[in-house]
Protein backbone atom coordinates (compact mmCIF):
# COMPACT_ATOMS: atom_id res chain seq x y z
CA UNK A 1 0.00 0.00 0.00
CA UNK A 2 1.26 3.34 -0.84
CA UNK A 3 0.35 7.19 -1.29
CA UNK A 4 -2.43 8.54 0.74
CA UNK A 5 -4.67 11.50 0.51
CA UNK A 6 -5.96 14.05 3.61
CA UNK A 7 -9.20 13.73 3.96
CA UNK A 8 -11.49 14.19 7.98
CA UNK A 9 -11.32 11.07 9.28
CA UNK A 10 -10.52 9.18 6.60
CA UNK A 11 -6.99 7.77 5.44
CA UNK A 12 -7.06 6.62 1.53
CA UNK A 13 -4.59 4.32 0.43
CA UNK A 14 -3.58 2.60 -3.15
CA UNK A 15 -2.95 -0.68 -3.22
CA UNK A 16 -0.36 -1.78 -5.79
CA UNK A 17 -2.42 -4.92 -7.02
CA UNK A 18 -4.87 -7.45 -5.94
CA UNK A 19 -2.18 -9.02 -4.01
CA UNK A 20 -1.03 -6.11 -1.92
CA UNK A 21 -5.17 -5.66 -1.30
CA UNK A 22 -5.76 -8.92 0.26
CA UNK A 23 -2.61 -8.84 2.38
CA UNK A 24 -3.95 -5.26 3.94
CA UNK A 25 -7.67 -6.92 4.28
CA UNK A 26 -5.94 -10.12 5.58
CA UNK A 27 -5.21 -7.99 8.83
CA UNK A 28 -8.47 -7.16 9.65
CA UNK A 29 -9.08 -10.62 11.02
CA UNK A 30 -12.44 -12.26 11.15
CA UNK A 31 -14.80 -9.27 12.84
CA UNK A 32 -15.79 -7.82 9.53
CA UNK A 33 -18.89 -8.15 7.47
CA UNK A 34 -18.49 -7.77 3.79
CA UNK A 35 -20.92 -6.08 1.33
CA UNK A 36 -20.88 -6.18 -2.53
CA UNK A 37 -23.24 -6.54 -5.54
CA UNK A 38 -23.47 -9.72 -7.91
CA UNK A 39 -20.92 -8.12 -10.08
CA UNK A 40 -18.13 -7.27 -7.45
CA UNK A 41 -19.10 -10.68 -5.38
CA UNK A 42 -17.19 -12.96 -8.38
CA UNK A 43 -14.07 -10.42 -8.03
CA UNK A 44 -13.77 -11.36 -3.81
CA UNK A 45 -12.60 -15.45 -4.16
CA UNK A 46 -13.61 -16.86 -1.75
CA UNK A 47 -15.66 -14.21 -0.14
CA UNK A 48 -15.23 -14.47 3.02
CA UNK A 49 -18.34 -14.92 6.06
CA UNK A 50 -20.30 -12.71 6.72
CA UNK A 51 -21.53 -11.48 4.26
CA UNK A 52 -24.25 -9.78 2.16
CA UNK A 53 -24.88 -9.98 -1.73
CA UNK A 54 -27.28 -7.59 -3.59
CA UNK A 55 -28.77 -7.08 -6.58
CA UNK A 56 -26.96 -4.79 -8.71
CA UNK A 57 -28.02 -1.34 -9.64
CA UNK A 58 -29.34 1.82 -8.76
CA UNK A 59 -32.41 0.75 -8.09
CA UNK A 60 -31.56 -1.29 -4.85
CA UNK A 61 -29.70 1.64 -3.20
CA UNK A 62 -33.04 1.10 -0.93
CA UNK A 63 -33.81 1.17 2.35
CA UNK A 64 -34.89 -2.80 1.89
CA UNK A 65 -30.86 -3.21 0.83
CA UNK A 66 -29.70 -1.29 4.29
CA UNK A 67 -31.95 -3.62 5.99
CA UNK A 68 -30.62 -6.45 4.82
CA UNK A 69 -27.38 -5.64 6.24
CA UNK A 70 -28.34 -4.60 9.41
CA UNK A 71 -30.31 -7.75 9.69
CA UNK A 72 -26.78 -9.55 8.64
CA UNK A 73 -25.13 -7.78 11.39
CA UNK A 74 -27.55 -8.73 13.92
CA UNK A 75 -28.17 -12.29 13.04
CA UNK A 76 -24.20 -12.83 13.57
CA UNK A 77 -24.40 -10.76 16.05
CA UNK A 78 -21.61 -8.58 15.56
CA UNK A 79 -20.53 -5.20 17.70
CA UNK A 80 -19.95 -1.80 17.48
CA UNK A 81 -16.32 -2.82 16.68
CA UNK A 82 -17.05 -4.79 13.63
CA UNK A 83 -15.58 -3.69 10.74
CA UNK A 84 -18.23 -2.96 7.40
CA UNK A 85 -16.23 -3.39 4.29
CA UNK A 86 -18.27 -2.11 1.49
CA UNK A 87 -16.61 -3.61 -2.20
CA UNK A 88 -17.98 -2.14 -5.57
CA UNK A 89 -19.26 1.00 -6.90
CA UNK A 90 -20.76 3.76 -5.54
CA UNK A 91 -24.44 1.93 -4.81
CA UNK A 92 -22.58 -0.18 -2.65
CA UNK A 93 -20.17 1.80 -1.01
CA UNK A 94 -23.30 4.51 -0.17
CA UNK A 95 -25.45 1.47 1.03
CA UNK A 96 -22.86 -0.01 3.38
CA UNK A 97 -21.57 3.80 4.65
CA UNK A 98 -25.37 4.31 5.54
CA UNK A 99 -25.58 1.26 6.98
CA UNK A 100 -22.36 1.07 9.22
CA UNK A 101 -23.34 4.87 10.39
CA UNK A 102 -26.46 3.79 11.68
CA UNK A 103 -25.70 -0.22 12.95
CA UNK A 104 -24.90 0.07 16.98
CA UNK A 105 -24.99 4.48 16.20
CA UNK A 106 -21.60 3.39 14.28
CA UNK A 107 -19.03 0.79 13.22
CA UNK A 108 -15.62 0.79 11.46
CA UNK A 109 -16.03 1.36 7.86
CA UNK A 110 -13.35 0.62 5.08
CA UNK A 111 -15.17 1.38 1.43
CA UNK A 112 -13.26 -0.21 -1.66
CA UNK A 113 -14.17 1.19 -4.74
CA UNK A 114 -14.03 -0.88 -7.50
CA UNK A 115 -15.66 1.99 -10.34
CA UNK A 116 -13.97 5.24 -11.41
CA UNK A 117 -16.95 7.78 -9.99
CA UNK A 118 -16.79 5.25 -6.66
CA UNK A 119 -12.63 5.63 -6.51
CA UNK A 120 -12.94 9.50 -7.43
CA UNK A 121 -16.31 10.81 -6.13
CA UNK A 122 -18.47 8.49 -4.07
CA UNK A 123 -15.78 6.84 -1.52
CA UNK A 124 -14.66 9.87 0.04
CA UNK A 125 -16.32 12.89 1.39
CA UNK A 126 -18.41 11.39 3.78
CA UNK A 127 -21.67 11.27 2.20
CA UNK A 128 -23.88 8.29 2.41
CA UNK A 129 -27.23 7.73 1.16
CA UNK A 130 -29.99 5.82 -0.38
CA UNK A 131 -33.22 6.57 -2.45
CA UNK A 132 -36.48 7.17 -0.75
CA UNK A 133 -40.12 8.15 -1.79
CA UNK A 134 -38.95 8.31 -4.95
CA UNK A 135 -35.49 10.69 -4.58
CA UNK A 136 -32.24 10.57 -5.53
CA UNK A 137 -30.08 10.42 -1.88
CA UNK A 138 -33.24 11.83 0.08
CA UNK A 139 -32.17 9.59 3.24
CA UNK A 140 -28.56 9.51 3.97
CA UNK A 141 -25.95 10.84 6.66
CA UNK A 142 -22.53 12.18 6.96
CA UNK A 143 -20.13 9.60 8.18
CA UNK A 144 -16.70 9.45 6.67
CA UNK A 145 -15.06 6.23 6.54
CA UNK A 146 -12.18 5.39 8.05
CA UNK A 147 -10.35 3.77 5.00
CA UNK A 148 -10.74 3.63 1.82
CA UNK A 149 -8.94 1.13 -0.11
CA UNK A 150 -8.17 1.88 -3.82
CA UNK A 151 -6.78 -0.82 -6.25
CA UNK A 152 -6.96 0.29 -9.69
CA UNK A 153 -6.20 -3.16 -10.81
CA UNK A 154 -9.90 -3.48 -10.09
CA UNK A 155 -11.05 -1.18 -12.88
CA UNK A 156 -9.83 -4.31 -15.31
CA UNK A 157 -13.21 -5.34 -15.91
CA UNK A 158 -14.99 -2.00 -15.75
CA UNK A 159 -17.18 -1.96 -19.14
CA UNK A 160 -16.24 1.58 -20.81
CA UNK A 161 -19.53 3.59 -20.02
CA UNK A 162 -19.09 2.52 -16.82
CA UNK A 163 -15.02 4.26 -16.92
CA UNK A 164 -16.61 7.04 -18.94
CA UNK A 165 -18.95 7.70 -15.89
CA UNK A 166 -16.47 8.42 -13.78
CA UNK A 167 -13.96 10.31 -16.12
CA UNK A 168 -17.17 12.88 -15.98
CA UNK A 169 -16.39 14.18 -12.59
CA UNK A 170 -12.60 13.42 -13.36
CA UNK A 171 -12.79 16.34 -15.74
CA UNK A 172 -15.37 18.16 -13.19
CA UNK A 173 -12.87 18.09 -10.69
CA UNK A 174 -9.98 19.36 -13.24
CA UNK A 175 -12.22 22.26 -14.06
CA UNK A 176 -12.75 23.04 -10.00
CA UNK A 177 -9.10 23.49 -9.97
CA UNK A 178 -6.55 26.21 -10.23
CA UNK A 179 -3.93 24.07 -10.48
CA UNK A 180 -3.84 22.80 -13.96
CA UNK A 181 -1.87 19.68 -13.56
CA UNK A 182 -5.33 17.11 -13.52
CA UNK A 183 -6.57 18.66 -16.79
CA UNK A 184 -3.21 18.84 -18.61
CA UNK A 185 -3.31 14.99 -17.49
CA UNK A 186 -6.46 14.47 -19.32
CA UNK A 187 -5.57 16.45 -22.65
CA UNK A 188 -2.35 14.68 -23.10
CA UNK A 189 -3.10 11.09 -22.35
CA UNK A 190 -6.62 10.38 -24.02
CA UNK A 191 -5.79 6.58 -24.96
CA UNK A 192 -3.75 5.70 -21.91
CA UNK A 193 -6.75 6.81 -19.72
CA UNK A 194 -9.27 4.94 -22.31
CA UNK A 195 -6.74 2.32 -22.47
CA UNK A 196 -6.50 2.20 -18.30
CA UNK A 197 -2.77 2.49 -18.53
CA UNK A 198 -2.43 1.76 -14.40
CA UNK A 199 0.09 4.71 -13.59
CA UNK A 200 -1.64 7.27 -15.79
CA UNK A 201 -5.07 6.05 -14.44
CA UNK A 202 -3.17 5.78 -10.87
CA UNK A 203 -2.24 9.29 -11.36
CA UNK A 204 -5.61 10.47 -12.21
CA UNK A 205 -7.67 9.32 -9.71
CA UNK A 206 -4.51 10.83 -7.08
CA UNK A 207 -4.92 14.19 -8.61
CA UNK A 208 -9.05 14.08 -8.52
CA UNK A 209 -9.23 13.07 -5.13
CA UNK A 210 -7.04 15.54 -3.86
CA UNK A 211 -8.85 17.93 -5.59
CA UNK A 212 -12.08 16.70 -4.21
CA UNK A 213 -10.43 16.67 -0.31
CA UNK A 214 -9.42 20.10 -0.90
CA UNK A 215 -13.23 21.03 -0.72
CA UNK A 216 -13.89 18.84 1.60
CA UNK A 217 -11.48 19.61 4.28
CA UNK A 218 -12.21 23.46 4.13
CA UNK A 219 -16.21 22.22 4.21
CA UNK A 220 -16.54 18.67 5.85
CA UNK A 221 -20.51 18.80 6.32
CA UNK A 222 -21.18 21.43 3.30
CA UNK A 223 -22.45 23.83 5.77
CA UNK A 224 -19.64 27.15 4.56
CA UNK A 225 -20.54 26.83 0.89
CA UNK A 226 -17.38 25.75 -0.22
CA UNK A 227 -18.02 21.73 -0.75
CA UNK A 228 -21.00 23.64 -2.93
CA UNK A 229 -18.77 24.04 -5.82
CA UNK A 230 -18.30 20.29 -6.04
CA UNK A 231 -22.02 20.39 -7.61
CA UNK A 232 -20.58 22.12 -10.79
CA UNK A 233 -23.02 20.75 -12.81
CA UNK A 234 -25.29 18.53 -10.89
CA UNK A 235 -28.50 20.71 -10.70
CA UNK A 236 -28.61 20.38 -14.64
CA UNK A 237 -27.66 16.76 -14.81
CA UNK A 238 -30.24 15.39 -11.78
CA UNK A 239 -32.76 17.11 -13.80
CA UNK A 240 -31.86 15.22 -17.47
CA UNK A 241 -31.33 12.20 -15.32
CA UNK A 242 -34.51 12.26 -13.41
CA UNK A 243 -36.07 12.91 -16.60
CA UNK A 244 -35.00 10.29 -18.64
CA UNK A 245 -36.12 7.90 -15.44
CA UNK A 246 -32.64 7.00 -14.95
CA UNK A 247 -32.60 5.13 -17.97
CA UNK A 248 -31.15 6.75 -20.98
CA UNK A 249 -28.41 8.96 -19.18
CA UNK A 250 -25.95 7.86 -17.16
CA UNK A 251 -24.94 10.29 -14.50
CA UNK A 252 -21.69 10.95 -15.81
CA UNK A 253 -23.17 11.71 -19.50
CA UNK A 254 -25.67 14.28 -17.48
CA UNK A 255 -23.02 15.63 -15.69
CA UNK A 256 -21.09 16.43 -18.71
CA UNK A 257 -23.87 17.73 -20.00
CA UNK A 258 -24.64 19.76 -17.74
CA UNK A 259 -21.29 21.65 -16.61
CA UNK A 260 -21.70 22.40 -20.34
CA UNK A 261 -24.82 23.93 -19.97
CA UNK A 262 -23.53 25.79 -16.70
CA UNK A 263 -20.79 27.28 -18.58
CA UNK A 264 -23.14 28.31 -21.34
CA UNK A 265 -25.20 30.04 -18.59
CA UNK A 266 -21.81 31.77 -17.17
CA UNK A 267 -20.87 33.36 -20.59
CA UNK A 268 -24.84 34.36 -21.26
CA UNK A 269 -24.04 36.39 -18.04
CA UNK A 270 -20.90 37.42 -18.41
CA UNK A 271 -19.74 35.59 -15.41
CA UNK A 272 -17.44 32.85 -17.27
CA UNK A 273 -14.65 33.74 -19.05
CA UNK A 274 -15.86 32.21 -23.05
CA UNK A 275 -12.08 30.78 -24.36
CA UNK A 276 -12.13 28.96 -20.96
CA UNK A 277 -15.96 27.82 -21.32
CA UNK A 278 -14.72 27.03 -24.74
CA UNK A 279 -11.61 25.03 -23.67
CA UNK A 280 -14.11 23.65 -20.58
CA UNK A 281 -16.33 22.16 -23.84
CA UNK A 282 -14.05 20.62 -25.92
CA UNK A 283 -12.36 18.85 -23.61
CA UNK A 284 -15.81 16.80 -22.88
CA UNK A 285 -16.34 16.79 -26.43
CA UNK A 286 -12.72 15.53 -26.56
CA UNK A 287 -14.06 12.59 -24.54
CA UNK A 288 -16.56 11.83 -26.79
CA UNK A 289 -19.24 13.27 -24.24
CA UNK A 290 -22.77 14.53 -26.22
CA UNK A 291 -22.44 18.20 -24.42
CA UNK A 292 -24.76 19.36 -27.86
CA UNK A 293 -27.91 17.53 -26.76
CA UNK A 294 -31.36 20.04 -26.63
CA UNK A 295 -34.91 18.69 -25.17
CA UNK A 296 -38.10 19.15 -27.61
CA UNK A 297 -40.03 22.04 -26.50
CA UNK A 298 -42.44 19.70 -25.16
CA UNK A 299 -40.41 18.19 -22.87
CA UNK A 300 -39.63 21.75 -20.95
CA UNK A 301 -42.63 20.89 -18.38
CA UNK A 302 -41.20 17.75 -17.51
CA UNK A 303 -37.62 19.04 -17.12
CA UNK A 304 -38.43 22.15 -15.24
CA UNK A 305 -40.71 19.91 -12.88
CA UNK A 306 -37.66 17.78 -12.10
CA UNK A 307 -35.57 20.87 -11.51
CA UNK A 308 -37.81 22.44 -9.28
CA UNK A 309 -37.66 19.36 -6.94
CA UNK A 310 -33.90 19.24 -6.28
CA UNK A 311 -32.77 18.69 -2.71
CA UNK A 312 -30.40 21.41 -3.06
CA UNK A 313 -32.69 24.57 -2.71
CA UNK A 314 -31.14 27.38 -0.49
CA UNK A 315 -33.77 29.52 1.53
CA UNK A 316 -36.94 27.56 -0.99
CA UNK A 317 -34.22 28.73 -4.31
CA UNK A 318 -32.70 26.63 -6.52
CA UNK A 319 -28.82 27.94 -6.67
CA UNK A 320 -26.53 26.47 -9.62
CA UNK A 321 -22.86 26.33 -9.54
CA UNK A 322 -20.83 28.62 -12.16
CA UNK A 323 -17.75 28.85 -12.80
CA UNK A 324 -15.81 32.17 -13.61
CA UNK A 325 -12.70 30.98 -14.66
CA UNK A 326 -10.94 27.15 -13.84
CA UNK A 327 -11.32 27.00 -10.21
CA UNK A 328 -13.26 29.94 -9.45
CA UNK A 329 -17.01 29.06 -8.48
CA UNK A 330 -20.32 31.25 -7.34
CA UNK A 331 -23.49 29.58 -6.81
CA UNK A 332 -26.31 31.63 -7.76
CA UNK A 333 -30.07 31.53 -8.98
CA UNK A 334 -30.64 31.42 -12.69
CA UNK A 335 -34.12 33.06 -14.19
CA UNK A 336 -35.58 30.23 -15.37
CA UNK A 337 -36.60 31.75 -18.92
CA UNK A 338 -32.75 31.90 -19.56
CA UNK A 339 -32.91 28.15 -18.44
CA UNK A 340 -35.08 27.04 -20.37
CA UNK A 341 -33.42 28.33 -23.33
CA UNK A 342 -30.16 26.71 -22.56
CA UNK A 343 -31.69 22.99 -22.60
CA UNK A 344 -34.45 23.48 -25.20
CA UNK A 345 -33.65 23.22 -28.67
CA UNK A 346 -34.16 26.74 -30.42
CA UNK A 347 -36.08 27.22 -33.74
CA UNK A 348 -33.97 27.58 -36.88
CA UNK A 349 -33.55 31.15 -37.17
N1 LIG B 1 -21.54 9.47 -1.54
C1 LIG B 1 -21.10 10.27 -2.47
O1 LIG B 1 -20.45 11.29 -2.21
C2 LIG B 1 -21.39 9.97 -3.91
C3 LIG B 1 -20.75 10.70 -4.93
C4 LIG B 1 -21.01 10.34 -6.25
C5 LIG B 1 -21.89 9.31 -6.55
N2 LIG B 1 -22.50 8.64 -5.52
C6 LIG B 1 -23.44 7.56 -5.80
O2 LIG B 1 -22.76 6.53 -6.54
C7 LIG B 1 -23.73 5.80 -7.26
C8 LIG B 1 -23.22 5.50 -8.64
O3 LIG B 1 -22.04 4.77 -8.52
P1 LIG B 1 -21.48 3.90 -9.73
O4 LIG B 1 -21.51 4.70 -10.97
O5 LIG B 1 -20.21 3.32 -9.29
O6 LIG B 1 -22.62 2.79 -9.95
P2 LIG B 1 -22.78 1.29 -9.44
O7 LIG B 1 -22.33 1.12 -8.06
O8 LIG B 1 -24.17 0.90 -9.77
O9 LIG B 1 -21.77 0.51 -10.39
C9 LIG B 1 -22.00 0.50 -11.78
C10 LIG B 1 -21.97 -0.92 -12.34
O10 LIG B 1 -20.62 -1.37 -12.37
C11 LIG B 1 -20.53 -2.66 -11.77
N3 LIG B 1 -19.16 -2.77 -11.28
C12 LIG B 1 -18.62 -2.24 -10.17
N4 LIG B 1 -17.31 -2.44 -10.14
C13 LIG B 1 -17.01 -3.13 -11.25
C14 LIG B 1 -15.79 -3.62 -11.80
N5 LIG B 1 -14.61 -3.39 -11.23
N6 LIG B 1 -15.84 -4.31 -12.96
C15 LIG B 1 -17.05 -4.52 -13.60
N7 LIG B 1 -18.20 -4.04 -13.14
C16 LIG B 1 -18.17 -3.36 -11.98
C17 LIG B 1 -21.61 -2.68 -10.74
O11 LIG B 1 -21.96 -3.99 -10.38
C18 LIG B 1 -22.72 -1.94 -11.48
O12 LIG B 1 -23.37 -2.82 -12.34
C19 LIG B 1 -25.01 6.62 -7.27
O13 LIG B 1 -25.97 6.03 -6.42
C20 LIG B 1 -24.58 7.96 -6.71
O14 LIG B 1 -25.61 8.62 -6.01
C21 LIG B 1 -22.26 8.95 -4.22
Amino acid sequence: MDSFIKAPETEVLFAKNYDDLSFHIGKYGTNVLWVVDETTAKMVRPLPEPNVILPVGEKNKVWDSVSIILKEASRNKLGRDTRFIGFGGGVICDLTAFAASIFMRGCTLTLIPTTLLAMVDASLGGKTGIDFCNTKNLVGTFYPADEVLICPETLGSLPPRELKNGLAEVIKHSLLSKNDALYILLVQNKNQILAKNPEIIKKLILLSLQIKSDFILQDPLETKGIRTGLNLGHTFAHALESHSRMMTWSHGESVAWGVCRALEAGVKLGITDKPFADGAAKLFLFYDYDIGFRLNRGEWLDFKDQLLSDKKKVNGQLRFVLLKSQGDFVSMPLDLNMVRDLVIKQPLA
